[in-house]
């Protein structure tokens, strides 16, 4: 049989919480780590039962040294390592520690703050939660920049798991998945202060009607540009927007799931870097990465054998 993925495939749901954990020191973490396994399988198939067509779905990733602490299975999967920061010549993509990361996905936030709340209890004895951020679908699948955000992501279930899932090339992680996460923040009144045309000239997509540009008209310097590195190297983007007045916080939650790391990372260095060295990403003088961590999302099958 197949190993069984955990639900990175899913799309979008209305609401999502994102949470990054990491373990104190000198406290023991083992148990409490069996014990989140077993409770994301759970919440997993409860949600089945309970909320069939609600989109309700917990994913968890694990980073490069809760893996080694945890004394989980080496040889590690192939591409899991500390993320290293990527600097451009004005941007950086910053790297921040991360042990766990909850992705938790259902139509009503009913769902996701008992599934927040469950986790919680469990982990806080072992760990301090250091990033919580409560996404929402703005009107049509936008970004809160006002974007379409997710259009040229894979479709269909063969082409989803081809780009999302690990497969024949390290057997031992079949089915498995890279999870990068980065939390942006924009400057929502600079780019407001834009006229829309010259908004669009930055993602390289018309605003409204979300239509690409034709590639005569679409700036080198323009997010689908850079971002686009061919369609034989793609990746499975959930991002969503956030936003907090009080703290005069708008952002992106930008999370993509892949069957390899090295497609985000060509990605973040044509972003940030930029191709020819030099000519980034534009959309990063509207965006600052305040995050940016790796983990990998393992199997079902192998959450259920680390529960112990
Ligand atoms: C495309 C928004 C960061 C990879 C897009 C599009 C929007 C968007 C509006 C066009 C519609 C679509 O195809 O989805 C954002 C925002 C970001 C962000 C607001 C945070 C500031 C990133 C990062 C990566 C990335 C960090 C990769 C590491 C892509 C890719 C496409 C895309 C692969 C499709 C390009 C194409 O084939 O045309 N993004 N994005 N994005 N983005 Fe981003």
């Amino acid at each position: 049989m197949n190993p069984k993925p955990q639900n990175v495939l899913d799309y979008h749901s209305v609401n999502t919480i994102f949470m990054v954990w990491n373990f104190k020191e000198d406290v023991a973490v083992k148990e409490v780590f069996q014990r989140i396994c077993a409770l994301v399988i759970n919440l997993n198939h409860s949600a089945y039962t309970r909320f069939p067509d609600e989109g309700v779905s917990c994913v968890m990733g694990i980073g490069f040294d809760a893996w080694n602490r945890l004394a989980l299975p080496d040889p590690l999967p192939r591409e899991l390592e500390s993320f290293v920061p990527v600097s451009g010549q004005k941007h950086t993509a910053v790297a921040t520690r991360g042990d766990l990361h909850f992705h938790l996905r259902g139509n009503t936030s009913s769902i996701c703050y008992d599934m927040a709340a469950d986790l919680s209890e469990l982990l806080q004895p072992a760990a301090l939660c250091v990033e919580e951020v409560h996404g929402f679908r703005y009107w049509d699948g936008r970004a809160i920049i006002g974007f379409v955000d997710g259009t040229e992501n894979p479709h269909g279930a063969d082409e989803r798991a081809y780009f999302g899932l690990v497969g024949d090339e390290d057997p031992a992680y079949r089915g498995g998945s890279y999870l990068f996460v980065q939390k942006y923040l924009h400057d929502l009144v600079a780019f407001k202060a834009l006229p829309v045309s010259e908004q669009e000239r930055i993602i390289g997509r018309y605003k409204d009607s979300d239509v690409e540009m034709p590639d005569d008209v679409k700036p080198k310097n323009s997010h689908s540009a850079l971002a686009n590195v061919g369609d034989d190297l793609k990746i499975i983007r959930g991002n969503m927007p956030f936003g907090n007045m009080a703290a005069n916080e708008m952002g992106t939650y930008f999370i993509a799931y892949a069957s390899t790391f090295s497609t985000v990372k060509k990605m973040l260095d044509r972003m940030f870097i930029g191709d020819p060295e030099g000519n980034y990403d534009r959309l990063l003088d509207f965006s600052t990465a305040k995050t940016g961590t790796l983990f990998f999302a393992p199997t079902l099958d192998m959450l259920k054998a680390f529960s112990g």
